[in-house]
């Protein structure tokens, strides 16, 4: 693994040994300390807003022994128009790793192609594979396992639900994903994810039917209606995803012990009703912490 821009960059024991190393990292925190960073510095690129990424990876790197830099769009040439590639060129002499969030996931792509050093997807408008990564953690706390767990993404078929049929095909769990025809995923990553989870046994389905999605799973999952960017579009958007919120009578048809994921931030009254949100059942905090333990993981394999 080169690079970590999308789920599918990293083999099934790949990706269930970050799990495991995150899972030990989280346990031993406060306890011991392993700084595979020292000496090294790790550019964190946002040309998007950011909560949890942001702090995750600042504190992460520095948790690690290394040297955060954040670096926003606005503050570098890169925001006066300086190329991705140049950006990538340069940052490389310095730098021994660099995270960006970006619109066009084909910005990120170029950024790595002319990167001498490990990239890694902080989020672009088609996929967030550390935010899965850290889903995945989250559900394997609770269930102890990846295949036989079934998960259902009710809602825009968006950059997290494109990760999500990822991580089905490498973790070999079973993944509905229910969104309106006018908001569906894209065609070509669901085809290509369904490929490759011929080899770990995950089933994805895509259906227009959120309660069919919703039936027996064990997480129940959604995201904003309209991602950063797609401003202009909510209120259209709106008007096809709102028979697709998540709320009690949704919920109701998941299994008994069903959890809520939300990777944050989220908008209470769209994509879900406040009391879900608030229930005993929203794993949605422990998500948000599991990204720091999760992308430790990521960069403690890859920023070598
Ligand atoms: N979930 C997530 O990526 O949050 P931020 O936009 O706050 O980083
Ligand atoms: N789909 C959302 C996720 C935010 C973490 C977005 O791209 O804005």
């Amino acid at each position: 693994m080169k690079n970590f821009l999308t789920i599918l960059d990293a083999e099934s024991e790949e990706l269930e040994e970050i799990i495991n190393l995150a899972a030990a990292l989280k346990k031993e925190r406060f306890t011991s300390v392993r700084t595979p960073l020292a000496g090294k510095s790790i550019a964190l690129i946002f040309e998007k807003s950011s909560t949890r990424t942001r702090v995750s990876f600042e504190v992460g790197v520095k948790e690690l022994g290394g040297h955060p830099l954040f670096l926003s769009k606005g503050d570098m040439q890169l925001g006066r128009g300086e190329p991705i590639k140049d950006t990538a060129r340069v940052l490389s002499r310095y730098v021994q790793g660099i995270t960006l969030r970006t619109y066009e996931h084909s910005r990120l792509l170029e950024l790595a192609d002319y990167s001498t050093v490990p990239v890694i997807n902080a989020l672009t408008d088609t996929h967030h594979p550390c935010q899965i990564m850290a889903d995945v953690l989250t559900f394997y706390e609770r269930f102890g396992k990846f295949k036989g767990v079934k998960v259902a993404y009710i809602g825009d078929g968006n950059n997290i639900a494109h990760s999500w049929a990822n991580a089905a095909a490498r973790f070999g769990f079973n993944l509905a994903i229910a969104s309106p025809a006018e908001c569906a995923p894209s065609r070509d990553i669901l085809n290509s994810a369904m490929d490759e989870a011929k080899k770990s046994g995950g089933r994805i389905e895509y259906t227009t039917d959120a309660k069919g999605a919703a039936s027996n799973a064990d997480v129940i999952t959604t995201d904003v209606w309209a991602s950063m960017g797609q401003e202009a579009e909510a209120e259209r958007k709106k008007s096809f995803l709102e028979p697709f919120q998540v709320n009690r009578a949704l919920m109701a048809i998941a299994a008994p012990h069903a959890i809520f994921m939300h990777c944050l931030p989220a908008h209470i009254g769209e994509e879900v009703t406040e009391d879900i949100f608030e229930s005993e059942a929203s794993a949605v905090f422990d998500e948000a912490e599991n990204r720091l333990h999760v992308q430790k993981a990521i960069m403690s394999k890859l920023f070598l």
